[in-house]
């Protein structure tokens, strides 16, 4: 940030404020940085000022506030205040960002099927995950699921209570000890997330990992912009307002870090970027990065198929000639009105199977790292930024309320216009992602226009028949319980099917440990560690529960599991929908999952161990 000498002493609205410095109220750093903000037309923030000694800690605040904006934004507050004035005249111009350009279907491979082109996916992402590293963005606040602790503490499913970030890393170390390397897991938290993220992470011991194998990289909020000329906005005296800067903030963190360098240098070769309670992605993850080896992608969207019109951003190859081509995500009010003014009069059609020829973006990302980095330095980190402002009449001088700059992680292609390769790679929805992002009456109301719910129990639905989905693959017969709407949501109570990371990564590795059985209606499954079932048969309401340690190997034959104790499916009452004494994950989903002494095999010694038709474990 410039300076241009001392405050100007001949201004009578900043005479108090001066006084400040003289006073030794503010550091000569603050002094330096508040110079330089007057100087770059912010002297509204430091005008009018109480004399020294009156409301002082709020001011202190104010400057704390700036240095801390100041100092997490490359380039400083003058770079955000220009690139805001810059952003700002662009949005008063009301220039389409597409204009010229011409949406094409994207490259893509569609796994949204089995088969062996899916299975040599897998196996050869798997091979890739030695050189990969996750990328959890957890930053949100999750305003519309109105969780009161940090999503990743939410359990995944309600039968054992593994949470998102327990289930994450619990892939991530299996996978690591499979692989024989260290698998880094970088988080990016937020002010709303930042203790919360710390503390799990204490608590549980950093689920198994080793402390220096997770990078947690904190994002600040930025300034809010009161008016086009890019005054920094207040919201009362002394009080800067700060808004989020979006998940693209993890793209700067990465770079201004030294992060993404030094896994270069450690010889990673992508990175999978992944949300915070997606519990589904390492269905999917591993075929998608197999395939970004197969094609060369060094971009690659996880995607699902998308009807016309639904609200999901599509992704499209935009063709401008003259124009290097760019593969992007648009958002899904924009695309049809693309489509209508370039290449197709009727908007955006279904092709045979219904499906729009653009693919719905979820934000699950396979980047490989050279080309990263190249961006990395080029933009500084500053990944596509945009202003969004609300204007509140024509003259488009005057904002509703104050803007921002954006960022959104998706938008990291706009800048691969060097020849690399931008692809998607297609996987049934249900199979690659169901997050947990509503409460339970917006998740109704979803449901209820035809749209995913996304709510806790439409994850955990989809998190069971993932599993279900697993062993249909592997050749076990699986006959679901019906599907009963708890709240306005679908949930199908049955089979209950969760297969640890320790038991499974791939569909290969399922295909190979289990050989023929049925499971069947309300029943549970819960296998963890290196088993293997024969000729399994699981009734409605039976439970099968096996946990055994590293090195431990069970062999389970010809085992016919009748109903009994196992786990019921409860309803939660209106009472208990309400009842602080219900736990707040249960009150999301509006049932619980009841354990009625079921049994559970746990194994805690190492070597070869049987359970035969009689259900006794031998050695
Ligand atoms: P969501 O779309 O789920 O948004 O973010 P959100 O902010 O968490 O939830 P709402 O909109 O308030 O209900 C997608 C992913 O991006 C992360 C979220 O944690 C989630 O994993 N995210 C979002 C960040 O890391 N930082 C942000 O500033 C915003």
């Amino acid at each position: 940030m410039t300076t241009t000498g001392p405050i100007p002493a001949t201004n009578p609205r900043l005479a108090a404020f001066a006084a400040h410095i003289d006073a030794k109220i503010l550091t000569p750093e603050d002094a330096r940085l508040a110079d330089a903000l007057i100087a770059d037309g912010q002297e509204h923030l430091f005008a009018d000022w109480d004399a020294p000694g009156v409301r002082d800690e709020e001011k202190i605040r104010l400057l704390n506030t700036l240095r801390t904006a100041n100092g997490s934004y490359p380039g400083g507050l003058a770079a955000y205040i220009a690139n805001a004035r810059t952003l700002l005249a662009g949005a008063v111009a009301e220039g389409n960002p597409f204009a010229g350009y011409s949406p094409e279907q994207p490259a893509m491979v569609d796994l949204s099927g089995f088969g062996p082109e899916y299975d040599g996916a897998e196996a050869a992402g798997l091979a890739a995950f030695a050189d990969t590293a996750v990328v959890l963005v957890a930053g949100g606040l999750g305003e519309r699921l109105g969780y009161h602790g940090i999503k990743l503490d939410i359990p995944v499913e309600a039968t054992t209570g593994t949470t998102y970030l327990a289930h994450y890393a619990g892939v991530i170390h299996a996978a690591s000890r499979r692989l024989g390397k260290v698998i880094p897991l970088i988080i990016m938290t937020s002010r709303d997330t930042h203790e919360g993220t710390m503390a799990t992470l204490t608590r549980h011991n950093h689920f198994g990992l080793a402390p220096d194998q997770i990078i947690v990289l904190r994002q600040e909020l930025v300034p809010a912009l009161a008016d086009i000329q890019g005054r920094l906005a207040l919201d009362k005296p002394y009080g800067l307002l700060m808004k989020p800067h979006g998940h693209g903030d993890i793209h700067m963190l990465l770079h201004t870090s030294g992060t993404a360098a030094r896994l270069a240098a450690a010889g990673t070769r992508y990175l999978l970027f992944i949300q915070d309670t997606n519990g589904q992605v390492f269905n999917a993850a591993f075929a998608a990065l197999g395939v970004s080896e197969r094609e060369g992608y060094d971009f690659n969207s996880i995607a699902v198929n998308r009807i016309p019109g639904e609200a999901v951003g599509g992704i499209a190859r935009l063709v401008k000639p003259g124009h290097p081509d760019l593969t992007l995500n648009v958002e899904y009010n924009l695309l049809d009105p693309l489509l209508r003014d370039t290449v197709s009069p009727e908007g955006d059609v279904p092709n045979a199977r219904g499906f729009s020829r653009f693919p719905g973006n979820i934000n699950l990302l396979v980047v490989r790292l050279t080309p990263y980095l190249r961006v990395l330095e080029a933009s500084g980190g500053i990944v596509a930024e945009f202003v969004n402002p609300k204007f509140s009449d024509d003259t488009r001088t005057r904002f509703k309320k104050p803007a921002r700059l954006e960022t959104l992680m998706q938008d990291l292609p706009k800048f691969f216009d060097h020849g690399e390769k931008v692809g998607v790679t297609v996987f049934d929805r249900a199979w690659c992602f169901s997050a947990c992002k509503n409460n339970l009456a917006d998740a109704a109301l979803k449901h209820a226009e035809n749209g995913p719910p996304e709510s806790a129990s439409s994850a955990e639905n989809d998190f069971y028949l993932a599993g279900r989905t697993r062993l249909r693959a592997g050749g076990m017969e699986v006959a679901d319980a019906p599907t009963a709407e708890i709240r306005g949501v679908p949930f199908t109570s049955g089979p209950r099917v969760i297969l640890r990371p320790t038991f499974a990564l791939t569909l290969a590795d399922v295909r190979e440990r289990v050989k023929n059985g049925l499971i069947s209606g309300a029943s549970t499954l819960v296998l963890d560690g290196d088993v293997w079932l024969e000729d399994i048969v699981i009734e409605d309401g039976g439970t099968l529960w096996i946990e055994a340690v590293p090195g431990a190997r069970v062999t389970v034959r010809g085992l016919h599991i009748r109903s009994g104790n196992g786990f019921d499916l409860v309803k939660l009452s209106d009472g208990e929908m309400q009842s602080p004494d219900v736990p707040e994950y249960l009150r999301i989903r509006g049932y619980r999952i009841e354990d009625r002494g079921a049994n559970k095999i746990r194994i805690t010694q190492p070597g070869k161990w049987n359970i035969g038709a009689d259900g006794i474990l031998t050695r």
